[in-house]
Formats: structure tokens, C-alpha cells, sequence
């Protein structure tokens, strides 16, 4: 996250003061009383009619087209399944891919929704790091980002683009794509896997069933209906109180001064010291480590960004079986338990040392455990200190977070 000032940054922050003032008075400051805007239209900036373009239904077929993968049985959908909201469909902390769908991958393949604004990974004029695909940010649009997962071997395997386009040029929808981009395409594997991964981008960008604003929270902030219950409003206030929850901070909450919906993303990073998981392959051998953005070839020798992922949209949080970059927690209690008792309580969560110790963040090399985020809240206790949140005050956020699921019918 980006270090707000206390004080006036705050204070402008409708969501920051909700614990401050009369919960209910302050909610209808900031949510209720907007039902004018169009949802659809707000944050991406891009409004889609109920028709798609003929670009964006061609990359529709291709998103859910596993005959372009060297498995035959493998397509974007599957990793990422709309059951799911765009997220991986089980608790595997990552899946199976390859010719044989056999091979495990590294991370866990997380929702593709609602990420139309976000733009190429850059560092702000305070040097934090921002924006990009993939938890690395290592993509610098979607479009570069649909490129990898055809020639990636741990995922839809193909030995080479020349291998998309001869499967592309037997798929049902060959003809269409043709249509679209002149007949004597195919034979260009260059330029025609071009337009397939601008195929893919444009349906992402073009189809609101990737940002369908259509929780419980957005019916409340769009006037719909006019309260959360009392669990939920609980949650929301210990979500954005900067001594408790402080999830704010970098899973935003608030409508912009624009109107816009939250996206529950900054897209900043951060190292949080996820324990080590070892349901993954690659980390049966002990010296291997999943570095994040200092994992990348451009950033290796930023040593300071070893460990920091992208922070993820906590949209629809609750149909995810699996969590975090490595997958390591299955429920969202163990989520949400972890950030506030991972400093309290570290024989919870992290292996002991042979000197009676724990062994925290073992997930990153001992070098760079000084890059863990433990100066700001929820994360920033000792041993002996109460968490940030009780355990029913948990609960209480993870009903607010309940609803960030779309589909919500009043
Ligand atoms: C075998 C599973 C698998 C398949 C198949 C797959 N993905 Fe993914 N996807 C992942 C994983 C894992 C990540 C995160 C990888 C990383 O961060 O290094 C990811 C990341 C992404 C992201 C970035 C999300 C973000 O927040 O930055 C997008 C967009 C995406 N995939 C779209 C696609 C598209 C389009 C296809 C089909 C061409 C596809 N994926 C195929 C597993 C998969
Ligand atoms: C300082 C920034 C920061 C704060 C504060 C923060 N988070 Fe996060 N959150 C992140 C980052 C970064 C990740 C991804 C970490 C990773 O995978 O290694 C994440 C991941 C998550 C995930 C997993 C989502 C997924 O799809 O895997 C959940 C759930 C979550 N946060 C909830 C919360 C809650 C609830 C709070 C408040 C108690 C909170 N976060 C506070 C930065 C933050």
C-alpha cells in the first residue's frame, strides 16, 4: 500500500471515519443516496452494451476453447471458472496443466474479474509499485498477459505459437477469425496470435460479466437497498477502522470522490510473510523460494521487493476456495485470523526452530524476512498483545466480506 498521512488523507477517506462517528449516521453519509449512477460504467471506464463486438465474441470462443491447449482439455475457463467469479473452481494451491495435465503450477490462479482499469506495472513518484498482471505484475496488459498461458508448460502447453495457430485454424470458430482479420491470417502465426490475445483482452474488457458491480455491498452503496445487517455493518466498521481491521488501506471500500464503486484493490504490493506451503512441488527443494516482483528478471536486483505480491480484489472473496499467491489457507477464517494473530501468536502458523523459536515468514529467505510489512496495522503486535480483532470480531468481517459476492438479489 501507499503510506496515507494520518490526518487529512484520512479524514477524506468517507471510509476511514465510518469508525469514528455514529456507524449508522456515517454509512449513509458514504454509501446510500447514489443510485443514480450506472455501475457498468464506472470504473473501467468502459461501458458495454448487451451486445458484444464481433472482436469480443470471437475471444469469448476462445476463452472457453480447451482444443487450443496441447492437452486438448484445457482452456482459459478452467482455471479461471465464472462459478468462481474468473478464479480457479477447487482449494488446490495451483493447478494441474501440460500435455498430460499432470503438471503442477506455481500459484494460485486467482479472479480475473474486475480488472479493467488497472494499467502497466510502474512505480509512483514515491517509489511504490503498482499496477501489472499476474501476482508479479510482470504483464503489461491483459493482452500480454493472454500470450503466456498458451506457451506456458505448466498450463495449456503449446511448444510454440506456430502450434496456437494450427490448432486455432482447426477450432469451429476458424472461419469467424478469418473473417475478422483477412483470410490469409493463419499464415502469419506472428500476427495472428497477435489478434488472439487482442481477441481475448477485448471480450475481458468488453463483457460486464467481468464487472458485474452486482453485490450486496454495491446494492447498498448504489441506495438499492437501504442497510447492510448488523453483522455486516459490524464488519464494514472494523474493516476500515485504521486500529483494527485497517483492511482499507489497501483493499479500498469507499466510493471514489467520482462516484466510482471500490474495487477492493489498490493494486499495490505487499509482502505479508505467508507461511511456506507445502503442497507445492517446487518447494520440496528447500532452497527455492517464490520471490514475487524481485522474482522478475527486470526487478532481481531490487532486493527491497523480495516477497511483495500484487494485493488482490476482495470482490467476491467468498467463492474462492484458496488464498494467496502459494494457496496456503483454504477458509477465510484462517485468512483473516492469520493477518491479526500471525505477530500475537506465531506458533500458529510457522514451523519451530530447533531453538524453541518460530520460524517466521519462512516462505522467503532469511535475507529478505526484514521486507515483511510489521510496522503497520492489523500486523503490527508482539507476542503477549491482544490481536488487532477478537475472534468474533473476525467473524464480523468476514460477513462483511460475504457480501462482495455478485448476484446479489434484494
Ligand atoms: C492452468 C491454469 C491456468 C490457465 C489454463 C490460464 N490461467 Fe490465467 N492465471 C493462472 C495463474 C496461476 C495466474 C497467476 C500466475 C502468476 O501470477 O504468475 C493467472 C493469472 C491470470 C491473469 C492475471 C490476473 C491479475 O490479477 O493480474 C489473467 C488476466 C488471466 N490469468 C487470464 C487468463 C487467460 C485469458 C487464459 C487463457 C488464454 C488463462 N488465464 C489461462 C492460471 C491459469
Ligand atoms: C498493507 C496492505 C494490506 C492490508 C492492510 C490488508 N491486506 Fe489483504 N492482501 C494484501 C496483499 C499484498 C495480499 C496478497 C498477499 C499474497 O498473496 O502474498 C492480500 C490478500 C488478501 C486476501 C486473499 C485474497 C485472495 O484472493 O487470495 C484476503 C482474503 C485479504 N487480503 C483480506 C484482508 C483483510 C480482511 C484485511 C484486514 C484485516 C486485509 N486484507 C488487510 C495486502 C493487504
Amino acid at each position: 500500500m501507499r503510506f496515507i498521512p494520518l490526518g487529512k488523507g484520512h479524514l477524506r477517506a468517507c471510509s476511514a471515519f465510518v469508525w469514528a462517528f455514529s456507524i449508522a449516521a456515517a454509512l449513509t453519509a458514504c454509501g446510500g443516496g447514489g443510485g443514480d449512477a450506472d455501475p457498468a460504467k464506472l470504473p473501467g471506464g468502459v461501458s458495454s452494451g448487451p451486445a458484444l463486438s464481433a472482436m469480443a465474441q470471437l475471444g469469448q470462443k476462445v476463452f472457453n476453447d480447451p482444443s487450443l491447449s496441447a492437452s486438448g482439455r484445457q482452456s482459459c475457463a478452467s482455471c479461471h471458472d465464472a462459478a468462481t467469479a474468473h478464479a480457479q473452481p477447487n482449494a488446490l494451491a495451483a493447478q494441474l496443466g501440460g500435455s498430460m495435465l499432470d503438471q503442477q503450477g506455481s500459484r494460485l490462479s486467482p479472479s480475473i474479474r474486475y480488472l479493467a482499469s488497472n494499467k502497466a506495472f510502474s512505480f509512483t513518484a514515491d517509489g511504490t509499485p503498482n499496477g501489472g498482471f499476474f501476482w508479479d505484475g510482470r504483464a503489461s496488459s491483459l493482452q500480454e498477459q493472454a500470450g503466456q498461458p498458451f506457451l506456458n508448460p505448466v498450463e495449456m502447453a503449446n511448444g510454440s505459437k506456430d502450434e496456437v495457430i494450427r490448432r486455432l485454424a482447426a477450432a469451429s470458430y476458424a472461419e469467424e477469425f478469418r473473417k475478422l482479420f483477412g483470410d490469409n491470417i493463419m499464415g502469419d502465426a506472428e500476427a495472428a496470435f497477435q489478434r488472439l490475445t487482442l481477441a481475448l483482452q477485448q471480450y475481458q474488457l468488453e463483457d460486464s460479466a467481468f464487472r458485474p458491480f452486482s453485490s450486496k455491498y454495491d446494492a447498498f452503496l448504489l441506495g438499492k437497498i437501504p442497510r447492510l445487517n448488523d453483522q455486516e455493518i459490524r464488519g464494514l466498521a472494523l474493516y476500515n477502522n485504521p486500529v483494527k481491521g485497517r483492511c482499507f488501506a489497501c483493499h479500498p471500500s469507499a466510493r471514489g470522490s467520482d462516484g466510482r464503486l471500490p474495487l477492493f484493490t489498490d493494486f499495490t504490493y505487499d509482502s505479508l510473510g505467508v507461511p511456506r506451503n507445502g503442497e507445492l512441488r517446487q518447494n520440496d527443494d528447500p532452497n527455492f523460494y517464490d520471490l514475487g516482483l524481485c522474482g522478475r528478471d527486470d526487478l532481481k536486483d531490487r532486493t527491497g521487493l523480495c516477497g511483495k505480491f500484487k494485493v488482490p480484489s476482495l470482490r467476491n472473496v467468498a467463492l474462492r476456495h484458496a488464498f494467496f499467491h502459494n494457496g496456503k489457507f483454504k477458509t477465510l477464517k484462517d485468512v483473516v485470523t492469520f493477518y491479526v494473530q500471525r505477530d500475537t501468536n506465531p506458533e500458529k502458523w510457522y514451523p519451530q526452530n530447533a531453538d524453541g523459536t518460530y520460524d517466521k515468514f519462512n516462505d522467503l529467505p532469511s535475507a529478505y524476512r526484514g521486507n515483511v510489512n510489521v510496522l503497520e496495522g492489523p500486523y503490527n503486535r508482539q507476542p503477549g498483545q491482544e490481536p488487532a480483532l477478537s475472534d468474533a470480531e473476525v467473524d464480523d468481517v468476514i460477513a462483511f466480506l460475504q457480501t462482495l459476492t455478485d448476484g446479489y438479489q434484494p
